[in-house]
């Protein structure tokens, strides 16, 4: 039987053999929710990056220029980390280079997986689908903040695993709590994620509907993958 572990942050990622598995990646608030939206709205390709330069260099080539600090939108960006930013007309068909405080980072160290996948709730039953057609062991790396383990990155590990339960064993106890972690507060799922710090920080930053959107699950019908060092659905 394939597994399914969760790695809580990726500080902890040198712990999880990677190769021939599945790697996927979350930053519920905010990055990979992002990530989601705009290749869902016609965005052509998504690529990380680590450094704010090197998301400048990309600009330079015609690519659009997103990701945040802190939270906050970088100066010389076209857009910060909301994904109602990523929803525009004039981002149809074009390249966004995105650089995050620990979503693009978190995919960048996934290097060395079979496959990179990045989910959120917005896409939760297209990534199960896939996950189950893939039929490979999983590591669901949560991107958390600088290094220390988050809720709802958590929470969402637990709601992946609680779907591919019947097809999939759990390995490790971080894979064990964030089930648990799902299955307590799966009613009000946006309850348990507005008590996490970085709900706290972004709502005073007044962004709580971006909170609100960040939960919801399966808006979108779309599978979001790296191809190369670029993300595709
Ligand atoms: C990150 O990558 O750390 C986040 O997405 C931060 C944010 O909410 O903008």
């Amino acid at each position: 039987m394939n597994s399914i572990e969760v790695c809580l942050t990726p500080d902890l990622i040198h712990q999880h053999e990677l190769a021939g598995k599945i790697v996927v990646v979350v930053d519920i608030f905010r990055a990979t929710s992002c990530i989601v939206t705009g290749l869902a709205n016609g965005v052509a390709a998504i690529k990380p990056v680590g450094e704010i330069d090197e998301a400048l260099e990309l600009g330079k080539q015609g690519y659009a220029m997103a990701g945040e600090r802190g939270g906050k939108k970088v100066d010389g960006f076209d857009m910060g980390n909301s994904p109602f930013e990523y929803m525009g007309k004039e981002l149809v068909g074009k390249k966004v280079a995105i650089s995050t405080t620990n979503g693009s980072k978190a995919i960048l160290k996934s290097d060395g997986a079979q496959e990179i996948l990045v989910g959120a709730f917005l896409n939760l039953k297209a990534t199960v689908g896939y996950l189950l057609d893939a039929s490979r062991s999983i590591v669901i790396l949560c991107a958390g903040w600088k290094g220390t383990v988050n809720i709802e990155d958590t929470l969402y590990a637990g709601a992946l695993i609680d779907e591919l339960a019947e097809e999939m064993e759990t390995s490790g106890d971080s894979a064990v709590l964030a089930h648990q972690l799902f299955v307590g507060n799966h009613e009000n799922t946006e309850a348990i994620a507005g008590e996490s710090s970085h709900a706290k920080r972004l709502a005073g930053f007044g962004v709580e509907k971006d909170l609100v959107f960040c939960m919801t699950e399966n808006e979108y019908n779309i599978v979001v993958k790296l191809e190369g060092d670029h993300l595709v659905s």
